[in-house]
């Protein structure tokens, strides 16, 4: 049986075990490579500071290393007795190089060294989750290119309203995830802050070099005070999981829309079969079940964010177990977000446009109040044109050129002004920062562990 870390004469009861190390020993092989990861970058700084000779260090790296290709093989195993992977570390460096095993955790505690690991995480988790988003934009923006003039009824409260184009509505999303995604860089600079060196919330008497230890793992500062610090943890996982359900509550409005939009009876687009799925019983059936699961899921986002705040909303200062319990909804938040905005990009990328029912859909009321500001441009007051209009609406008559009526809306952002250059323009900018971004994670995970990336 595997020794823990707090292990001195006497043994866990076994129903209390399961139940306090309850999933974490599975969730950790998700933290396995940060955890290696982070731990390169504490044994150089122990080497720097003397407690690790350079053959000790130069052991312990080639451990970490050989845990790092039993990790991309799938044979790394922690078990229930383990509790967590930094204990499974531990135990295969001192099994396979015995005394400078034991100095691995010197001036670290299991609360700093899990929060390092996690962080690492969720820092390149933000990266990833906004490289498929910056995608899913991009495809909206061909969508909306690919269909420019393509006219859509446009609804308030559901009902027809004025005139709208697909293009417009496809845009709207890509701009709206562009805003969310500018919105998160505050989000990767809190997260691009090193809590190794907190030790258990209060630091320990021993000269670590906490600046150069963040610095191997490319993080931009210490995160300063020790206490909060420790005290960080939930929160920022809250922050990115919060960051996650604004994308997904987009994905959620697009899920629905088309759900609307893709129904036989306004055939304004259609799914191909292939992104349908079928009725054990009902022959005919081409359900939306991906959108249906989308906006489920979006749910699920929602609840995650609030299941950590609830966790730590009343936690009092320094380490309390209870954060353990945050590691799962935030991995789960990540990996359901990813197939959130994947399948999303995917749907938006098979979706047909039928053009005929589009501008079949733009009947008379839509242009009620273009015919109200008709009235406006020949000199009458708004409220009187508005009524004359309103009281004769079996005369309002559609525009027979739906297209030329489009480009009339001229102000910045209208159907006939879409400015497409905007969202081009803040995707290619954030998709610079965050390329660079991924580029510099990279540098640093082989630098110090010879591999690609931390999530795999
Ligand atoms: N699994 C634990 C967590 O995620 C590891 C840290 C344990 N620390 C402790 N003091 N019991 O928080």
């Amino acid at each position: 049986m595997a020794r823990k870390l707090w292990q001195k004469n006497y043994s866990i009861d076994s129903y209390l075990e399961s139940f306090t190390v309850s999933n974490d020993y599975i969730l950790d092989q998700d933290l396995v490579l940060s955890d290696l990861f982070a731990s390169k970058a504490h044994a150089m700084g122990l080497g720097r500071i003397g407690i690790l000779s350079p053959s000790e260090l130069e052991s312990i790296s080639r451990g970490l290393k050989e845990i790092a290709d039993l990790k991309k093989d799938g044979k790394f195993e922690i078990s229930i007795h383990d509790e967590d992977c930094h204990t499974a570390i531990e135990g295969y460096l001192t099994e396979k190089y015995g005394e400078c095993g034991k100095k691995i955790h010197t001036g670290r505690s299991r609360n700093d060294q899990v929060h390092t690991a996690l962080r690492l995480f969720m820092r390149e988790a933000l990266v990833k989750v906004r490289d498929s988003s910056l995608s899913l934009s991009e495809s909206l923006i061909s969508f909306a290119k690919a269909n420019t003039d393509v006219p859509m009824p446009g609804r308030t409260h559901m009902q027809k309203a004025m005139p709208s184009s697909v293009a417009l509505w496809a845009l709207s999303f890509a701009e709206e995830i562009l805003d969310t995604l500018s919105y998160s860089a505050a989000l990767y600079d809190l997260l691009d802050q090193s809590p190794l060196g907190s030790a258990a919330s209060y630091g320990v008497p021993l000269p670590l070099d906490r600046e150069y230890t963040a610095s191997l793992m490319g993080f931009g500062k210490v995160q300063n005070n020790v206490l909060y610090a420790n005290n960080s943890r939930g929160r920022f996982e809250a922050m990115l999981l919060d960051f996650f359900s604004y994308l997904a509550l987009t994905i959620s409005k697009i899920s629905q829309d088309l759900m609307i939009f893709t129904l036989p009876e306004l055939g304004y687009f259609t799914l191909p079969k292939e992104l349908t799925t079928g009725s054990s019983i009902m022959p005919q059936k081409k359900n939306p079940d991906g959108l249906e699961l989308a906006r489920s899921r979006t749910a699920l986002i929602l609840s995650l964010s609030e299941r950590v705040k609830s966790i730590i909303k009343c936690l009092p200062s320094g380490y309390n177990r209870d954060f353990q319990d945050t590691k799962e909804p935030l991995i789960e938040g990540y990996k359901v977000t990813m197939e959130l905005v994947n399948i999303t990009e995917h749907m938006v990328s098979g979706l047909e446009v039928n053009e005929d029912k589009l501008i079949e859909g733009c009947t008379s009321e839509l242009y009620a109040t273009d015919r109200v500001m008709e009235k406006v441009l020949s000199g009458g007051n708004f409220r009187d044109s508005y009524l004359s209009v309103g009281l004769n609406l079996d005369d309002v008559e559609k525009d027979n050129d739906p297209v030329a009526s489009l480009k009339k809306r001229k102000s910045t952002g209208c159907a006939g002004n879409l400015n497409t250059g905007y969202a081009d323009a803040l995707l290619s900018a954030l998709r610079k920062d965050n390329d660079s971004k991924a580029e510099w994670l990279k540098k640093h995970y082989e630098a110090l562990l010879g591999i690609d990336e931390l999530i795999t």
